[in-house]
């Protein structure tokens, strides 16, 4: 599908989308339709109850008077709170409506909303970033498909008074949709696909970005002392790889960066300590924080954003073999510290360990921010509406807080304290990697945090929201890039120049 900003006309041909108030209050638009229809548009309306409530759709197919074969009508709602979010899923929403057409070309009216801040062309970027993201898909392994379950459209028009304003707020909205989109990719490709080698070989593609892209294999890591991690991997045919990824955009080069760390298990079966059959297949989405800072990166590096920002991701499969790791084992990771494995399922935290402790060891970043689908019990506290935010740092909390309201990837911060620290106490090592069960979420947060050496550092536990069980308003069932846009945003707000 492809995005055009025009100024607005009548189309000659396909469907016309148009937005409409609660109340049946019509935008110009709307009202020009109606007039030159007779008042069809508005009969519609009747005929079919619709009221202009958000998301209602109404549809007066060959309206007299005009060449288009249909016009929709999309409800707004009361139009009190259209902000940037808002117009995004009306977008989102009115693609939606154009596939369902069944038409090629689709065109987009874009009128002024009383109560929204944003310009005609701000607005008409919003609504197309919206249709971007709400209307990919991940077809790739969809070969028998029926034509007519295939979208047929081609070209959906935004028709918008500012062209250029358009344009030009769009441009970086590429980027950010391409970062995302990546993401989605990378999360949505089965194990077998997506392994830690497959994995690393698409990070260098980041290089023609500009992106500084350099993959650490396992004799590397064994020399540096990552044996936390590669203990991790030690069961898996595929070898484990340390991504580190940088973009250098900031006026002062020289000027220490932000680092962001994913988990990257592309495959978690839990190792030994082996996960029950019954939706283990959801064990694939376990690299999505990798992919989050491989997509993060892309968005940066897409429209050179003035920031210097380290992306780290620890790339493993977690396998039961005859060379996994075993319950009861004992590993020195790269900070010093031992760990007793007490479980080999709760292996993100293994990873991380020495992924965190590599990265301010050599990168003294300013904060360091990592996204992990670490834990069960973030969903059964928090679900899939918010992802948990644990952090040492009140002003990096406020900043991850806002972005995160400002882009729908909302986060809740819950406690980090050392209270929690006599629940991983080990009779043999310096920590063990589970606790008693209680608290899951916080005592794997504060396992974390002894290794990031007191750097600032936020944790983000991604495991309810990196992949979505139903459609969202801007986000298709399945992969979700949660994380992308509001690092994206966070990035933009607190360290761009
Ligand atoms: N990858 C899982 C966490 C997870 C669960 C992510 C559900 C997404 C959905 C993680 O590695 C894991 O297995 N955690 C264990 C930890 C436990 C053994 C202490 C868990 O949450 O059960
Ligand atoms: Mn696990
Ligand atoms: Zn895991």
């Amino acid at each position: 599908m492809k995005l055009i900003f025009a100024k607005p006309a009548m189309p000659s041909k396909g469907a016309l989308v148009v937005g409409v108030l609660e109340g049946r209050k019509l935008l110009p638009t709307a009202q020009a339709i109606d007039a030159k229809t007779h008042g069809a548009l508005k009969r519609a309306f009747e005929a079919s109850r619709f009221e202009g409530k958000k998301d209602q759709v109404a549809i007066l197919l060959a309206p007299p008077g005009t060449r288009l074969s249909r016009i929709i009508a999309i409800g707004l709602g009361k139009g009190v709170e259209v902000n940037a979010l808002g117009l995004e899923a009306f977008g989102a929403k009115a693609a939606l409506e154009a596939i369902a057409s069944q038409e090629s070309d689709v065109a987009l009216a874009v009128d002024a909303i009383a109560g929204c801040k944003l310009g005609l062309g701000e607005m008409a970027a919003r609504m197309a970033l919206g249709a971007r993201l709400r209307s990919w898909r991940f077809d790739r392994y969809l070969t028998q498909e029926k034509p007519d379950d295939k979208p047929k459209l081609k070209n959906l028009t935004l028709l918008t008074g500012e062209v250029t304003q358009a344009r030009r707020a769009f441009a970086p909205l590429v980027a950010l949709a391409e970062g995302i989109e990546l993401t989605r990719e990378l999360q949505s490709e089965p194990a077998n696909i997506i392994h830690p080698e497959s994995m690393a070989a698409r990070a260098r593609e980041l290089t023609k970005l500009g992106v500084s892209v350099e993959i650490l294999g396992e004799a590397r890591m064994k020399k540096l002392g990552m044996n936390a991690l590669l203990g991790v991997g030690q069961g898996s045919a595929r070898e484990s790889k340390l991504v580190v990824l940088r973009w250098t955009g900031a006026k002062n080069k020289n000027a220490k960066p932000v680092a962001i760390v994913g988990k990257g298990v592309t495959f978690d079966s839990g190792g030994i300590s082996i996960k029950p059959s019954g939706g283990m297949e959801d064990m694939k989405w376990d690299m999505s924080g990798a992919a989050v800072v491989f997509g993060l990166m892309k968005a940066l590096a897409g429209r050179k954003a003035k920031v210097n920002v380290v992306g780290i991701a620890g790339l493993v499969e977690n396998m039961p073999s005859g060379t996994a790791q075993r319950p009861g084992d004992v590993v020195r990771s790269m900070s010093g510290q031992t760990i007793e494995v007490i479980n080999t399922d709760a292996e993100g935290r293994l990873v991380l360990a020495d992924a965190l402790w590599y990265c301010q060891n050599r990168f003294k970043p300013v904060a360091m921010i990592d996204l992990a689908t670490l834990t069960g019990a973030i969903l059964i506290a928090l679900g899939s509406e918010y992802a948990g935010l644990f952090v040492t740092d009140n002003k990096l909390s406020d900043g991850l807080v806002r972005a995160g309201e400002a882009t729908g990837e909302s986060l809740w911060r819950l406690p980090l304290s050392d209270t929690y620290d006599k629940l991983i106490k080990s009779d043999i090592a310096d920590m063990k990697n589970v606790g008693d069960g209680k608290a899951g979420s916080i005592t794997a947060a504060q396992f974390l945090k002894r290794f990031t050496n007191n750097v600032p550092w936020a944790h983000l536990d991604i495991a309810g929201t990196a992949w979505t069980k139903k459609d969202l308003a801007t986000v298709p069932k399945g992969a979700s890039a949660f994380g992308v846009r509001l690092l994206e945003r966070f990035l933009a707000e607190n360290y761009e120049n």
